[in-house]
């Protein structure tokens, strides 16, 4: 297994033509951001930045304006058809078919990817199970709580297996504790598949409790902060929090996340060290 491809944004905009006032709208403008493979990154700005617009480039339902989405060295719009089953989404609405029970939805992916009837059953069952609706499997939609509901839109997406991950939203909407439960059992599973996965979020501690990074969008998906969490020891979460707050608000980075990122790249800048330094990683 080759594992995920490397994703690259370079110079990315899109705008949107409003069909009722005529008015265009800049949704993302000259977006620059690379994503490791396997890297866990989440998203954070305000309402009507463009985070789910990136989304929507990320897979292939929107064509960019200018610049390049290239995951591996292909586009997703332009190569729609190469990424089938490769991309997963979760939204905040569960999206489940209220006519197809949950074992029926969690297989639907895998029948339009044309799998056997027999590995969509086998595949949906285990990620069901891995979920915790093995007694559920055959529960309508409406006979499951929010919570289980999104359990099973979970399922759907790491049934395909994908190489990446997106969740838009995906907890906000339900109780802390559901919520917060949710979130690390997608990103347990999200580590133990390998996959790269991007989670949009408005709440700053579902951020930093993701891992990797948290990348701030300001308007028109400006490229406030690039965080890499490692660099922040846990009692310094607090001031991470308020420095990202009052970059959101200001919509211009706070000094604190520039410092920061410094202080990390400094050492790198002086050249490499004795040892290791031919490794790559
Ligand atoms: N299909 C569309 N047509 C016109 N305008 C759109 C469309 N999709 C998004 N927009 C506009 O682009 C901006 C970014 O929207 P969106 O990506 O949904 O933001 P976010 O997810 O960060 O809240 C908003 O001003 C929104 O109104
Ligand atoms: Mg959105």
């Amino acid at each position: 297994m080759t594992g995920p491809p490397p994703i690259e944004v370079r110079g990315l905009r899109k705008v949107f033509r409003q069909t009722t006032t005529g008015q265009s709208v800049v949704a993302i403008d000259r977006l620059d951001l690379a994503i490791a493979p396997r890297e866990v990154v989440a998203i954070v700005g305000q309402t009507g930045c463009g985070k789910s617009t990136f989304f929507d480039l990320m897979i292939g339902l929107e064509a960019p304006s200018e610049g390049l989405i290239h995951i591996g060295d292909k586009s997703p719009h332009a190569d729609f058809d190469l990424f089938r089953g490769r991309i997963a989404t979760v939204f905040q609405q569960d999206r489940l078919l209220p006519w197809r029970s949950a074992l029926d939805n969690a297989r639907l992916p895998l029948e339009l990817i044309g799998l056997p009837e027999k590995e969509q059953r086998e595949r949906a069952l285990t990620w069901l199970n891995r979920l915790g609706l093995g007694q559920f499997t055959n529960a309508y939609p409406h006979e499951l709580s929010g919570g289980m509901r999104q359990r099973v839109a979970i399922a759907r997406a790491f049934a395909v297996e994908p190489d990446i991950l997106l969740a838009d939203e995906a907890f906000g909407h339900l109780d802390e504790v559901t919520a917060a439960e949710l979130r690390d059992t997608f990103l347990k599973l999200a580590r133990e598949c390998g996959s790269t996965a991007i989670l949009i979020t408005h709440q700053l501690e579902e951020a930093i409790g993701v891992g990797d990074r948290i990348v701030v969008f300001g308007k028109s998906a400006k490229l406030l902060a690039d965080i890499h969490v490692a660099d922040w020891p846990k009692s310094k979460y607090r001031l991470l929090r308020e420095a990202i707050q009052s970059t959101l608000q200001s919509n211009r980075p706070d000094p604190r996340l520039t410092q920061a990122a410094n202080a990390r790249s400094s050492p790198r800048k002086r050249g490499p060290g004795k040892k290791g330094s031919t490794s790559g990683r």
